[in-house]
């Protein structure tokens, strides 16, 4: 396996399932500490036992809320604490919640950004000293809903993301003085726990494969396989820059 990562320390987001199990499993394969944390605490448990019985290594807290400045602060020191840096972060963890915008609940909406923006920008804060020490890399996760909007209901969701992906473009212009990338990913419709409930309604899962060009569900193994090369040395002269992954549901 290709250690491309070997010994470098990243903190994950949101490791309890989908893409941020994925990350700690992939990015562990290939020679990463992985620190993770999730609100939740019976999927991260999962997540480090899956890593280190492929022989990675992982140590996770939990639950740590990440939309609370004290708990993410807290976290991120701990997790820096424990191999002394910090080389990647990965803000994947969110949740959002859904309704019209002629009814849309205001806690609904302040949940939104608490949970989708605030612990992005809470978390990269605690965590760029660390990273500015020796330079590294931000992934951060937006969506396709805040490009192109979120269908029925998505008004936080898309404002929220469209915030991610204008808040890596800042990261970026702060960080390239400090060697530090910032990169969005834009994942369209992807099989996890967090939209199970649409992937497993075959009505509804006909209809989101309909949408794409490549005609199948993503999968959190398409979204990671950027991650990993976006936070690669090989990906040195990118940064700012928001990347795609929707089976071309965007394209057209
Ligand atoms: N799945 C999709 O179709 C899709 C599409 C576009 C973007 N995304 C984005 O990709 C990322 C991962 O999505 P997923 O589908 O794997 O999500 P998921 O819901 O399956 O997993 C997200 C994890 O984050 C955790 N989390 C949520 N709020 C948290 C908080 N305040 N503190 C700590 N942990 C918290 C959850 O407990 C969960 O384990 C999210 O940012 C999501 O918005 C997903």
């Amino acid at each position: 396996m290709n250690q491309r990562f070997k010994d470098k320390v990243i903190l994950i987001t949101g490791t309890g399932g989908g893409m941020g199990r994925e990350a700690a499993l992939r990015f562990a394969a290939e020679g990463a500490l992985v620190v993770g944390c999730d609100v939740k605490t019976d999927g991260n448990r999962e997540t480090v036992e899956m890593v280190r019985q492929q022989g990675g290594i992982i140590d996770t807290m939990e639950p740590v809320d990440l939309g609370d400045p004290d708990q993410a602060q807290r976290w991120v020191e701990d997790a820096a604490a424990i191999h002394g840096r910090i080389d990647i972060l990965y803000n994947n963890a969110s949740a959002c919640r859904f309704a019209p915008i002629e009814t849309f609940p205001i806690e609904d909406w302040q949940f939104t950004m608490r949970n989708e923006v605030n612990l992005v920008f809470y978390v990269t804060r605690f965590a760029w000293p660390y990273l500015k020490r020796q330079g590294g890399v931000i992934l951060n996760t937006g969506s396709i809903a805040g490009m192109a909007g979120s269908g029925p209901g998505g008004a936080g969701h898309a404002a929220a993301k469209g915030a991610v992906i204008a808040l890596t473009k800042q990261l970026a212009q702060e960080g390239a003085e400090h060697n530090i990338r910032a990169v969005t990913i834009s994942p369209g419709f992807v099989q996890t726990p967090g939209t199970a409930a649409h992937a497993e309604n075959p009505e509804i899962r006909e209809m989101l494969i309909a949408r794409n060009i490549i005609k199948r569900i993503g999968q959190p193994e398409d979204v990671v396989a950027l991650a990993l090369f976006l936070a690669s040395d090989e990906a040195s002269f990118i940064t700012g820059a928001n990347y795609v992954v929707d089976g071309g549901r965007t394209s057209n």
